[in-house]
């Protein structure tokens, strides 16, 4: 949440959005996997005006060593930001926020993948942000998750996220990033739909606890429709002819 600043529009007297959306509408999201040949499994996501690409590498030996577990595998996850990214030139270092949305990520995936089929090993997944739009996380993850389907790495659910939140006092759906910046609240969601579990859940800015549950339910319903698009995007790699890669 930014300054919430009072004289931004952020939903008309019809209840629409700056960007055209109704309260309950979802940017457009496109997904492609297996985008990468020298990647065990990828994926490219379009969430609105974000532009992510995902690359998984493992199971595979993990360096240096003492970093194993004799008695599951790890998972690991860098979510790096691209200089050119955001309006103002992001410095190329991690930043706070980079190493912080790398950890939810991580947290956010573990209970999905299942590990412990791997002793000894690591999973590592690579996400850049090419373009910045509002809602990199949940977009980061929606990518993560098909491309570590695509990697064949064995999970039990696919982990799908979307955001919602509070603006213009209303209740949204997938904030953007004008919405993040002079809206109210901003609470992204990771679910998995098979397992009824919520595997991440934020909440930057201010809601009631009626709000608060009826922010949930919203970014629920928004997870369920991008779990759609991660599912046909795996079915559009797997069972298309089209030869892939
Ligand atoms: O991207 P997400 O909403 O998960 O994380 P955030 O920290 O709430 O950032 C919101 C948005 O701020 C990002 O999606 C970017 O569009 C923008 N941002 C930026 O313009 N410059 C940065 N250095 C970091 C974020």
């Amino acid at each position: 949440m930014g300054g919430r600043e009072a004289n931004v529009v952020l939903l008309d007297e019809n209840g629409i959005r700056s960007d055209g959306r109704k309260v309950n509408e979802t940017r457009k999201v496109t997904i492609k996997a297996g985008v990468l040949k020298n990647a065990n499994g990828s994926a490219y996501i379009e969430f609105g005006g974000n532009k992510i690409l995902a690359g998984v590498f493992g199971p595979r030996d993990v360096h240096p060593k003492h970093m194993s577990n004799p008695d599951t595998g790890i998972l690991r996850v860098r979510y790096h930001m691209e200089p050119f990214s955001v309006g103002e030139r992001k410095k190329p270092a991690p930043s706070r926020r980079e190493i912080e949305i790398s950890k939810v990520i991580k947290e956010a995936l573990e209970p999905a993948v299942m590990l412990e089929n791997f002793p000894r090993t690591a999973v590592d997944v690579f996400l850049e942000v090419l373009q910045a739009d509002g809602g990199t996380r949940c977009a980061a993850l929606d990518a993560a998750s098909v491309a570590l389907a695509d990697a064949g790495i064995p999970m039990r659910d696919i982990v799908c996220a979307c955001a919602a939140g509070k603006a213009g006092d209303a209740l949204i759906l997938d904030v953007n990033n004008e919405e993040d910046q002079a809206g109210q609240a901003d609470m992204p969601i990771g679910y998995m739909p098979n397992l009824g579990k919520i595997t991440l859940l934020q909440l930057d800015g201010v809601l009631t606890p009626d709000e608060y549950k009826k922010c949930i339910e919203l970014g629920l319903e928004g997870c369920k429709q991008v779990y759609e698009i991660q599912k046909n995007a795996l079915r559009e790699k797997y069972f298309s002819s089209s030869d892939n890669n």
